[in-house]
């Protein structure tokens, strides 16, 4: 037997055995990344550690509050008190422990799971949805999420109808129908004795501006947002530029910690640059308030760039 005779089949066999174990790497690699939920993409799931999106994102922070997570950190209880005036606060955890009499204790959405797909639209309230014929898209996710008063009646056709999740601050507070989460943005303890009493006493004190002393929303779907999640979402994903995220932003990143897919509709100004909402006029100025920082839009444009979110601008 010749010399090359022998070498033929040896190398052949070898090079079988390296593809074998590729492909088995790849398969066991693969079912690792596809493991997390059950979309066709994960964007969360496939991030290294080190990447832009993991130095801000932080599982670790659940976005709504229970009793067991009622105990604020030194940090967050630090930050979430220089929001505040001084005087004429209630004591914080004789409220919170008041408002889980009336509103269920809860610990949601915690985890993930291989076997869900869970696609959730934000809603903002921005003029570029304006004949942007998005309803249809809107509705055909599982949460939606809306932002203080956008409303959805006239507008079904750019907005959809449906509504599974609402966040509002007593300032901006609207009824919601009875399949709708109320959440609430507490950026005091107030807020919170303000949500308390909206559903026991109707009795709200006032702060500097008027409050609705009465809010139609089923209690047993009364949620609020975590003042801790409030704080990792000042510090980690907008540098704590500004005094505190708006409603808004932590949507999305609200969105983002609970849901498998992101998609984001009504943020920014509409193709002409204009920043308005699409169920009325705005001042002009408005866009330079504390609320429409471009830090945050520049924030959710990133986000859509590294398709951890899906941006619809309406153009
Ligand atoms: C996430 O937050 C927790 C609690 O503050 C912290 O201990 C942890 O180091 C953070 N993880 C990352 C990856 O930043
Ligand atoms: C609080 O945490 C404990 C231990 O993790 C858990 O058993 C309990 O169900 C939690 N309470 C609520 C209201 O979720
Ligand atoms: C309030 O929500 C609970 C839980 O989702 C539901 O079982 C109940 O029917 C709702 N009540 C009303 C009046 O819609
Ligand atoms: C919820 O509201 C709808 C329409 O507003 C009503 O038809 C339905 O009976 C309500 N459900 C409960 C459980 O009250």
């Amino acid at each position: 037997m010749s010399w090359r005779a022998l070498r033929k089949p040896a190398t052949v066999t070898s090079l079988s055995i390296i593809l074998c174990i590729v492909l088995y790497w790849q398969s066991t690699n693969i079912h690792r990344q596809t493991t997390s939920c059950a979309c066709g993409s994960c964007p969360k799931q496939n991030e290294d550690e080190g990447s832009w999106f993991s130095k801000r994102f932080n599982a670790s922070f659940h976005p709504l509050m229970s009793s067991n997570s009622s105990v604020l950190s030194e940090k967050a209880s630090k930050w979430w008190k220089r929001l505040q005036p001084r005087k004429g606060q209630p004591n914080y955890g004789e409220v919170v422990e008041k408002l889980f009499q009336i509103i269920p204790d809860k610990e949601y959405y915690r985890g993930t799971s291989p076997d869900r797909c869970r696609v959730c639209s934000v809603v903002g309230n921005s003029g570029n949805l304006k004949k942007s014929h998005y309803g249809r898209l809107i509705d055909a996710s599982d949460f939606v999420i809306r932002i203080n008063k956008g409303p959805t009646k006239g507008f079904e056709q750019d907005v959809g109808s449906k509504t599974t999740h609402r966040i509002i601050y007593p300032e901006s507070a609207v009824d919601v129908d009875n399949s709708t989460h109320l959440v609430l943005v507490a950026f005091k303890p107030l807020d919170l004795e303000w949500l308390l009493n909206v559903f026991t006493t109707h009795r709200v004190r006032h702060t500097y501006t008027h409050v609705k002393s009465t809010i139609k929303a089923n209690t047993s779907m009364v949620m609020v947002f975590n003042p801790s999640f409030m704080q990792y979402v000042h510090e980690a994903w907008l540098k704590k530029q500004g005094p505190q995220p708006s409603t808004g932003f932590l949507a999305v990143v609200f969105a983002l910690h609970i849901c498998d897919q992101v998609r984001v509709f009504g943020f920014g100004a509409d193709k002409d640059g204009t920043w308005d909402h699409y169920f009325e006029r705005i001042r002009p100025s408005f866009k330079t308030g504390q609320h429409k920082g471009t830090l945050e839009y520049d924030m959710i444009r990133e986000l859509d760039k590294r398709h951890q979110i899906e941006m619809y601008r309406g153009w």
